[in-house]
């Protein structure tokens, strides 16, 4: 197919990358995320997922599941609640070790983690030891643990506690004989699971990076004893290869990083972090914990039912090892939305000054829009072809139909918010049945026929490469 016009592509130059405040303030403008409650002054650290956010975050969720479930014939999903028997949370460690040091200002009452004062210090300028908001006396650290409470039944007494789950785990952990018995699986196999979690963090700048109400996308692979250090290597490397191929985050952005013995949480036999540079500094992103048989000891303990697995190979019994992959969702969310965010400068307006774009160059799998189709101008039948055409797409694809303003400025807005496609419908669309398709990555434009043009938007997705 014959190119008509090599967009400025090698002009492309000057690129910034994103930060904090610029992401915020295009998830606001654009509708990817909000303040959540904003119309009452919002609510610290929640937030709420506009139209374009929830598409994003619904597209790495199912890219994860695509990897996870369906490209493994040994891995199958479960939903479990997010409210579970209050036991479960003390089997778990989370009752006893769950918790932060915390230390409190006597005079204006504000809270801090312990471990953050010295940073928070430095950034403010204040003196060591007391409060950096107001100077006042500090108290002692003291244990405050994350996990929300809230009383469920008629009685709100002690006996009616529960708790709203802190990570999805342990769904999986009380279920870990259920799937065994109803389902066909055998060591080794895993158990994934998306929901949300719920932890009452302290610190929560940052935005959505740790925020008090997140998902996460867990998945525990359930190993003979022995046989873990091998398997724990094994997806170490697949979950930072998907990180890398299938959201097109970049490589040198991305990291392992190894918990000391101090960091290391209480369940944990080793663990490595797979780290992103975030504008804020190098931070987790996902964990990868080798679990040993802590969770299923600990809950047959506290239920009073033991938890073993029979391996039909030589059939004994043994309580089996877990390799965990713990990813945020909401926290991919964000990492998608920075690595592909640039500014860049792609020529010179009228007046000479330097005109840019911004784009996000998300992977066209995840992407909210994956197809924007665009009349040249409403009148003369060309609104009506475009519909028509969207309308087609719209079965394979997300779509958008824009026939506002002119066509320069449409392309901008569909780059802003990362769509890959522009499909632009023009007088010779009505004569020869052609159209012009755009990349949003190079601004390349070719011409094809209006019937060949949806197979190859399903090629250019497949075949993906972020430069
Ligand atoms: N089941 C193990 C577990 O929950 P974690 O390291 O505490 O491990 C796993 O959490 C992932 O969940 C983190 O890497 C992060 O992406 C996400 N996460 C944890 N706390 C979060 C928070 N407060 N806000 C947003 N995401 C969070």
């Amino acid at each position: 197919m014959a190119k008509v016009k090599k967009a400025k592509a090698n002009t492309i130059s000057n690129e910034h990358g994103a930060s904090m405040d610029k992401i915020v303030s295009l998830c606001k403008r654009r509708g990817f995320v909000y303040p959540s409650s904003e119309i009452y002054g919002g609510l610290s650290a929640t937030w709420d997922y506009g139209p374009l956010g929830v598409e994003l975050k619904k597209n790495i969720q199912d890219a994860w599941w695509k990897e996870m479930v369906r490209r493994h014939d040994n891995i199958v999903g479960l939903d479990a609640a997010i409210m579970m028997h209050p036991r479960t949370w003390e089997a778990s460690g989370h009752v006893e070790n769950f918790s932060d040091p915390l230390v409190d200002c006597k005079k204006c009452k504000t809270r801090f983690r312990a471990d953050h004062l010295e940073e928070i210090q430095a950034e403010k300028g204040t003196e060591k030891g007391v409060c950096p908001e107001c100077g006042g006396e500090l108290t002692e650290p003291r244990q405050f643990n994350l996990m929300f409470t809230t009383h469920m039944g008629p009685v709100a007494d002690s006996g009616s506690v529960i708790y709203l789950r802190p990570e999805t785990a342990q769904g999986i952990f009380v279920n870990f004989k259920n799937v065994v018995d109803t389902s066909r699986v055998q060591i080794p196999f895993g158990i994934a699971q998306v929901g949300k979690a719920f932890r009452n963090e302290i610190t929560t700048k940052n935005f959505i990076f740790r925020t008090c109400e997140f998902e996460q996308m867990e998945m525990q692979y359930f190993v003979k004893p022995g046989t873990e250090d091998v398997s724990f290597e094994e997806w170490k490397a697949k979950r930072m290869t998907w990180y890398q191929e299938r959201l097109g985050i970049k490589s040198e952005r991305l990291r392992f990083a190894e918990h000391g013995p101090q960091e290391l949480a209480h369940y944990a036999k080793v663990a490595f972090d797979i780290e992103y540079e975030y504008p804020f500094g190098w931070q987790e992103l996902e964990g990868i914990h080798s679990r040993t048989d802590y969770d299923l000891s600990r809950h047959g303990e506290f239920a009073g039912k033991e938890i073993n697995y029979l391996d039909p190979e030589d059939n004994n019994r043994y309580v089996p090892y877990v390799i965990e992959t713990s990813s945020g969702l909401t926290r991919s969310v964000l990492v998608a939305l920075m690595d592909a965010y640039h500014e860049e400068t792609i020529g010179e307006d009228k007046n000479g000054n330097p005109d840019i774009r911004t784009v996000l160059h998300l992977h066209p799998d995840i992407a909210p829009v994956k197809v924007a189709v665009l009349p040249l101008v409403k009148k003369d039948g060309l609104a009506e072809l475009a519909q028509g055409l969207e309308k087609d797409l719209r079965e394979d694809f997300a779509t958008f139909y824009d026939q506002g303003g002119a066509i320069g400025r449409r392309y901008r807005r569909m780059d802003e918010i990362g769509t890959p496609f522009c499909i632009t419908v023009d007088y010779e669309s009505k004569e020869e049945k052609t159209v012009t398709l755009r990349f949003r990555d190079s601004m390349e434009q070719i011409r094809l026929p209006m019937n060949e043009v949806a197979d190859r938007i399903r090629k250019e997705i497949r075949d993906y490469k972020r430069s």
